[in-house]
Formats: C-alpha cells, structure tokens, sequence
C-alpha cells in the first residue's frame, strides 16, 4: 500500500494542490499526525501534541508557499484568489492533505482486493476494462474509507426513534449505511453490477467530499494502467483490514506475474516502473479533473443485458398477461428477492419501450421470471403491446432486477394490495409464509373475475382477506391500520388513490411504517419546478436512447437504465456527475459551473440539469 497507493496518492495531492515536492516521509508525518487529531476520541494528549506539530508545520509550509505566490492553476492558487483569511486557506490545505492521501490509498486497496480475491469480479474486469468504473463504485460502498460524519442537530428531531435535542452532536456511521440491509441487497458482497448503487462513502449533499472527482479518477486510472501491465497479478498473501473510522488496507502483497517476484520487496523496478507509468497517467487526469473536466472522459460500464423468450403467456383476466420468461439460451438467471422489478425492453416495429414490471414468480426459480402486465388505458404503446400482441416465443430483453421494496425486519406485517399491485406482494407473501412472520395480507379489487392470481392467493388462508370493492364498497384504511400491532411494517402497491388513502391512516397510527410501491416508481424531485418537458436522450457510446420524463433527473433515468454514472451530491453541488455533452441545449440548473460554461454548453451536471430540447445527445 505504502509502495504504490500511496506513493500514487501524494504525488497526485502535490501536483492538484500546488504543494513543495517533499519526501514522502514528511508528508505522511504531517498527514498521520492531522488523522491522530481528528480520530482523537479519547483526548489522549500525546496524539493531541501529535496533531498540534503536525498542524504547525503545515501551517508554516502554507505561509511560505503564499508568500512565494503559489503556481497558477493549482487548489492553492485557488484559495488565494478566493480572498479565504489564512486561518481558512491553511484549514482547508490540512482537510485537502489528509482527504487526498489516506482515501485514495485506501480507496485504491479496496478495489484492488475485490478484483484480485473475487473471481466473478476479476473475470467480468478481464472482460471489459470499463467496468473498472463500477469495481471504484462498489469499493467505495463496500469499503468505505471514511467511515463517520459529524453533525450538528439544528432543530430538535426524532431519528429512529431517538429524540436529538437541538445542538447535540451526531455521529453518523457511512459505513454503516453503505452496508444496511434495508437498502442494500446482499449487502456483504461484493457485486459489480449494483443499479442505483447510490452509496454515501463521500456522505452526501453540500457537505460531500470536494476530492470526489479526482479521488475516483485517480483510482480508476491507475487500476486501468496496473491491470494492464500486470494481467497475471495475483495475491502474494492475505490482505490486511484495519481502522473503522478511516478503513483500508494496511498490507497488499502481490505476486505481479514475473517468477515470484512480488511487491514491494521483489520485483521493485517493476514495481516502481509501474508506480510511474500510473502517477504520469494520474497526473494528467487529475489536473482535468481540478478543472472539473475529468468526469467527463470516464468511460461507463452499462450493465449487461439478457434476452428473454416467452416461455408462456396467458390471459386470466381480460386486460392481463401473465408471462413466463426465460434465458434465450436456457442459462440461469440473476437472483432476486420479493419486492424487486425488472426493466424489460421491448422492440416493436421500429419502436423500443422500456417498461419496470414486478417480479411475481418463485425467486427459488432460477431459471424463470414471471411478471404479470395489466393494459393500462393511457399506454405509449408498451403494456398493450404485450397485453395483445405478444407471443410465446417472442424475445425480449431486460438488465439485471433491482429492489428498491424490500422486506426489512419487523415484528410483524401488513401487506396491501389493490388490483395488479398484487404482484411484488405476492412473493413477499411466498417468503412470510414460509417463514414464520406474523403476517396478513389485504388483496382489494373490483370483483372476483377482475383479480389476477386469486387461486394462488388463497391458498394462504387464514392470512389472507380478498376485499371486492363491487360489493362491499372501500375498505376502511384507518381501522385496519389501528388494528395492526405497534411496529408493523406495511407493505402496499396498488392504485394511486389508495395508496393515498393508506398514507393519511397511517399519519393517525405512527407506530407502523408504511413502504409503499407506486405502478410508476416514485419520481426523484427535479431540481427546479419549471416548464418540466419530457426529453429524449442519446447515448452516444453505448448507442442507445433512454426517455427522461418530466417528472425524473437525467442520472435517475440513466441509472434506470443500467449506466453508471459517479453521483455524490446529486444537488449540483459537486461535479461528480459531469457528463459531455454532444449535441442539444442544456437547461442548466446547477450551481457549479461558471457562466461561461454554461453558455459553452459542452458539459451539463446530469444529477439537476436537463434539456431544453427535447433532444439531447450525451458522450456516454
Ligand atoms: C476515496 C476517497 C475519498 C473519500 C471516501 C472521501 C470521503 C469524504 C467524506 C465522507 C467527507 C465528509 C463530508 C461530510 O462531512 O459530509 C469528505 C470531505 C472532504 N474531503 Fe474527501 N474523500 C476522499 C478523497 C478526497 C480527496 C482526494 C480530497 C482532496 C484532494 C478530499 C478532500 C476533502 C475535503 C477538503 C473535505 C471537506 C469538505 C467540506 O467540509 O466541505 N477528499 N471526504
Ligand atoms: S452529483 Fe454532484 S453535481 Fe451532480
């Protein structure tokens, strides 16, 4: 780590910040002896006195480099002309110092680790060297080299549970949160292809890490120049975890490929050659990436696709399909859980729609997906085309299933569909049945003849009520949820009115959480309410056309669609997201770029801004 993360990190930092060339020695002393102050939870006085020298020295550094009139282009330069008091410009420098050289290093051992101990990971990099992109992502979920943010509590609260006075001090565990079961599916495994892997390892909003960018560039780069150079790199030997508040790696040995050799006691020329050929490489990126240009050359992995047949198809009910899907070539499918969806496309003449379905079959099925699909009255096309004219045989495709309805822990469980809402209810149903759990499950719809799978829902009695509105009129929401014990957690999908209806019940029984799944999935708010207008986007590099509706960002939509673009602040804040732009106008609606940039047009940050056009063309 030492030998080349490191080394990688402080000539990077050196070459962005407009600081002396120094030993490495000094540098790390200044940077261990900043981390002993920050991480100082028990005042010991000896790492307090560390921290004080340490902060002295860079003081004393920073006042020099000032007075010589700090190289042009650089952070510090920057801070200068910003007209920040000293006290700020040196603050800032010790954040830039110990932000810049410990995470990326450990950012860099974390991913370096995945590939090299996880096969399935290694073999899908070998691949295609730009999902080099996803294995940075997923380490910083993964491995979360900060692992805690402090806050302040501005206005008294209630976070799970636990009343916050105002002006308490709140640790919050990023760590934590990258790994939370609730959100996260297998939470403790490494998988490259994670959609809407919206980790918070740079926290997250006005807050978040200003190194993003440059930190996830540099990471990627000299991934990129190793694992060429070094195609056969193995383990030299098991490698070593430490630390929960800044997480790394402190040892990574590795046999590079050569007779033995290994790193950095072996082949150290190679080693070296290699150190140079990435920090030469890293260099360059990171000075466009202080620019806030290097997002942009970045290429992206888009998740892989898999063609589907029909495998069966029929009508139960008027305005249903239920279709049976399977691998083109017979292979085994992803996993899924209850609750998840897939995005399917769907060509039809020269149209393609793409459309989220629930899953509704056995996750056990590994080699069948079944969804069930309800002809909506105002579809562009894609439900009536598979509700009509889809046949057995037909080919479909689709990206990995994501799940953003999880079944999370609870003491019990209220499940609430209405209509074809049934659908992600029903394997969660499968999995409570199995399970124990104290559950029921509430199934509304008009009348018998217009409920999909009522045979298969019944088969759950006493748990279940079947509820026909045709008869017995609205059930009464509020009653119900009095009705359930403390800490239920309710699960509902169904039509919108009724979804609202349960979200007013549920403000009168605070006790109960309420997780509701919308036949649209719940739009992401775009940043300014304005003359919102749907926009189509091409996607250049990836050649493939994703709609951006009113009501969605461009980075929701492109991540709806399996690409991977770095976010962190997802506010316009932080850069991160900085995408080129190839043709059409942007509607800039960030606060980064100047006004310049934003009259050039070339670039656009994809988390707020959109088209003015209703076409735009990325560099994707
Ligand atoms: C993998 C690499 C990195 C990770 C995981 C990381 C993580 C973080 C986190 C969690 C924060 C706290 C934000 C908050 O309080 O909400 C932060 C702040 C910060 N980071 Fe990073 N960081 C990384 C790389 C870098 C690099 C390369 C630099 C500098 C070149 C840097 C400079 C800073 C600075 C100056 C702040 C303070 C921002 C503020 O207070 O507004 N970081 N970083
Ligand atoms: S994610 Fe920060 S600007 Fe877009």
């Amino acid at each position: 780590m030492n030998g080349f993360a490191q080394s990688l990190a402080i000539r990077t930092l050196l070459h962005v910040t407009g600081l002396p060339d120094m030993p490495a020695a000094v540098f790390t002393w200044w940077v261990e002896g900043i981390a002993a102050g920050a991480a100082n939870y028990e005042r010991d006085p000896g790492k307090q006195r560390q921290a004080d020298e340490a902060g002295a020295a860079v003081d004393d550094m920073v006042r020099h480099r000032l007075r010589r009139g700090p190289e042009p282009g650089t952070l510090l330069a920057g801070l200068a002309a910003s007209g920040a008091t000293f006290d700020e410009i040196a603050a800032t420098t010790k954040l830039l110092l110990i932000g810049g050289m410990q995470e990326p290093r450990d950012l860099f051992g974390h991913a370096l680790t995945a590939y090299l101990a996880n096969q399935a990971v290694r073999r899908e990099i070998d691949r295609d060297k730009s999902a080099i992109v996803r294995l940075v992502e997923e380490a910083l979920r993964f491995g979360s080299p900060v692992g805690t943010v402090t806050r302040r509590v501005t206005a008294p609260a209630i976070v799970s549970g636990v009343p916050l006075d105002e002006g308490a001090i709140v640790l919050a565990v990023l760590a934590s949160a990258n790994r939370d079961p609730r959100h996260w599916e297998s939470p403790d495994e490494f998988h490259l292809w994670r959609e809407h892997n919206q980790h918070l390892a740079f926290s997250a909003g006005v807050h978040s890490c200003v190194g993003a960018t440059l930190a996830r560039t540099q990471v990627r780069i000299a991934l990129e120049e190793l694992l060429t150079a070094y195609p056969s790199m193995r383990l030299a030997e098991e490698p070593v975890v430490r630390g929960w508040e800044f997480r790394g790696p402190t040892s990574l040995k590795v046999d590079l490929g050569g007779a033995g050799a290994t790193t950095p006691a072996g082949d150290v020329a190679a080693a070296r050659a290699a150190v140079q050929a990435a920090t030469r490489a890293t260099a360059q990126a990171a000075a466009r990436a202080a620019a806030q240009t290097a997002a942009r050359t970045a290429a992206r992995a888009a998740a892989p696709v898999i063609t589907l047949q029909v495998a069966d198809l029929h009508r139960p009910v008027g305005d249903v399909a239920v279709i049976t899907l399977r691998h083109e070539r017979g292979d085994q499918l992803p996993p899924w859980t209850p609750g998840a969806h897939v995005d399917l496309t769907i060509a039809r003449s020269d149209q393609r729609f793409r459309r989220s379905y629930s899953l509704c079959g056995d996750p056990a099925d590994r080699y069948s997906w079944r969804v069930a699909v309800r002809r909506t009255p105002d579809s562009r096309g894609g439900s009536a085309f598979l509700v009509d004219a889809l046949e057995v045989g037909d080919v479909l495709e689709a990206v990995l299933p994501r799940n953003t309805f999880r079944l999370a822990p609870a003491p019990a469980y209220l499940l609430v569909a209405g209509g074809i809402g049934i659908t992600p209810l029903l394997p969660m149903a499968r999995s409570l049945a199995g399970s124990g759990a104290r559950w029921r499950l509430l199934y509304v719809g008009r009348d018998r003849d217009a409920m999909t799978f009522l045979d298969e829902v019944e088969a759950f009695a006493p748990a279940v009520e079947v509820w026909t509105t045709a008869d017995r009129g609205r059930p009464d929401l509020t009653a119900i949820l009095r009705s359930v014990p403390d800490g239920t957690q309710v699960y509902a999908c169904g039509p919108e009115g009724m979804l609202h209806d349960l979200a007013t019940a549920a403000t009168d029984k605070p006790a109960v959480t309420l997780r509701v799944e919308r036949f649209a999935p719940p739009a992401e708010p775009v940043a300014a309410v304005g003359n919102e207008r749907e926009c189509r986007v091409w996607l250049a590099r990836t050649r493939k056309e994703i709609l951006v509706p009113k009501d969605r960002t461009v980075l929701h939509a492109l991540e709806g669609a399996g690409i991977i673009v770095p976010s962190t602040c997802r506010e316009g804040v932080c850069g991160s997201c900085e995408t080129r732009v190839l043709a059409g106008a942007v509607d800039h609606r960030d606060h980064l770029l100047t006004d310049d940039e934003k009259k050039r047009g070339d670039v656009m940050l994809v988390c707020v801004s959109r088209g003015r056009d209703e076409n735009l063309a990325l560099d994707l």
